[in-house]
């Protein structure tokens, strides 16, 4: 054990042979001059450190767990009892002024170093502070965002829907049965289990569910995430977007919904553009159409409409009777409109992307651009 006094080792009672007894050894003056001596020691091997690593060995020596102050205070009993709070006391006193001089040196080597690196080379006080990285909208969200702001100003109410369904509400329910050879054009993944259960494969799911719960009439739109058993390729993802519109009201006439795709367009695009129904199959509207726009991006046909001037939009159609039936309406009071948007193309179209598979493949360089 080192002594405080003479820095060698021993005990309390070698520290001076000399003496007949211990009070003698340990006189209270005694352990003042020790604490007084230690305490000079101590600052001098602290201003000595040049660097946050000696000041930790140094504070380590005299204040840590089995240093000086330790060792001091782990010795009180062998002094005699009326002096003993004493010694405590200045055990405790050297520890205060070690530490705080520790304290201040870690100060001074920390302005020292930043002062060092200003002299340095290539220091430039000018230049801005490093920031956080900020991070964007996905495209995707950006689109769904507008569009839902652009429904909600004409009274849709925005839904959404169980990205896993039963095969009623996918398929059954929008009139599309068992062997529908329409099931062939979803390719479909079956969840475990006796098949019930899928990834929904279109958002039209959600038109069944809006009918059992809202009153009619009504105005939805479903934005959302839907799944096909398929093979990628630049325009095919396993996973991508859509947006479901449904209008539920009387005497619903195929002019409301060119009247609501061509407000829709112009929300999208900024300006009115020439629209064209073709027919349309899809087991769930009646007249089924797809509906085209005139080509945003051209006057003479362009990569975009494949130089036909027109771009394929908009599956929709007037809602089959017995998809009312199926949400509990009567078809004979009730009629409606329902589309089925590509949010994932028409982002693609927007930004002219030319790959789908870059909207949901997580690669930052490409979502920074947006
Ligand atoms: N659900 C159809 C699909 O994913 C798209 C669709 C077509 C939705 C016509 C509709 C509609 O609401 O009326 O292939």
């Amino acid at each position: 054990m080192p002594d405080p006094v003479s820095g060698k080792a021993g005990t309390p009672s070698d520290a001076d042979s000399n003496s007949d007894t211990r009070s003698d050894t340990r006189s209270d003056t005694r352990s003042d001059t020790t604490t007084d001596t230690t305490l000079v020691d101590a600052q001098a091997k602290i201003l000595a450190c040049d660097d946050l690593d000696a000041l930790k060995t140094v504070e380590r020596e005299f204040v840590g767990k089995q240093g000086v102050v330790a060792q001091l205070l782990a010795s009180i009993s062998d002094y005699p009892p009326e002096q003993r709070r004493g010694v405590g006391q200045r055990a405790n006193a050297l520890k205060q002024a070690v530490q705080e001089a520790v304290h201040n040196r870690q100060q001074t080597l920390a302005e020292a170093r930043v002062a060092a690196e200003r002299q340095g080379e290539g220091f430039d006080a000018s230049l801005p502070p490093p920031r956080p990285r900020r991070g964007s909208l996905h495209p995707l969200t950006q689109v769904t965002r507008e569009l839902e702001d652009l429904f909600q100003s004409m009274g849709y109410t925005v839904l959404d829907g169980p990205e896993i369904e039963t095969d009623y509400y996918n398929f059954e329910a929008l009139n599309i049965h068992a062997d529908h050879p329409a099931r062939d054009s979803h390719d479909t993944f079956f969840c475990e289990g006796d098949g019930h259960l899928v990834m929904r494969t279109h958002t039209s799911p959600v038109q069944i569910r809006a009918l059992e719960t809202l009153k009619p009439p009504l105005r939805v739109v479903v934005p959302g995430k839907v799944f096909r058993h398929e093979s990628t390729d630049a325009s095919h993802d396993h996973t991508f977007h859509q947006m479901e519109g449904l209008v539920v009201d009387r005497n619903i006439s195929v002019a409301h919904l060119v009247g609501a795709m061509k407000t829709l367009l112009r929300g999208i695009f900024d300006r009115d553009l020439e629209v064209r129904l073709r027919p349309g199959y899809f087991p769930f509207v009646e007249p089924g159409f797809e509906l085209d726009a005139r080509c945003p991006f051209c006057q003479e046909g362009c990569r975009v409409c494949k130089r036909t001037r027109w771009i394929e939009l908009l599956p929709c159609g007037l809602v089959h009777p017995n998809v009312l039936r199926a949400g509990g309406l009567d078809p004979d009071e009730w009629g409606g409109f329902a589309f089925g948007l590509g949010l994932s193309r028409l982002v693609m179209l927007r930004h002219n992307i030319d790959d789908v598979r870059h909207l949901l493949g997580g690669d930052v360089r490409f979502l920074e651009q947006f």
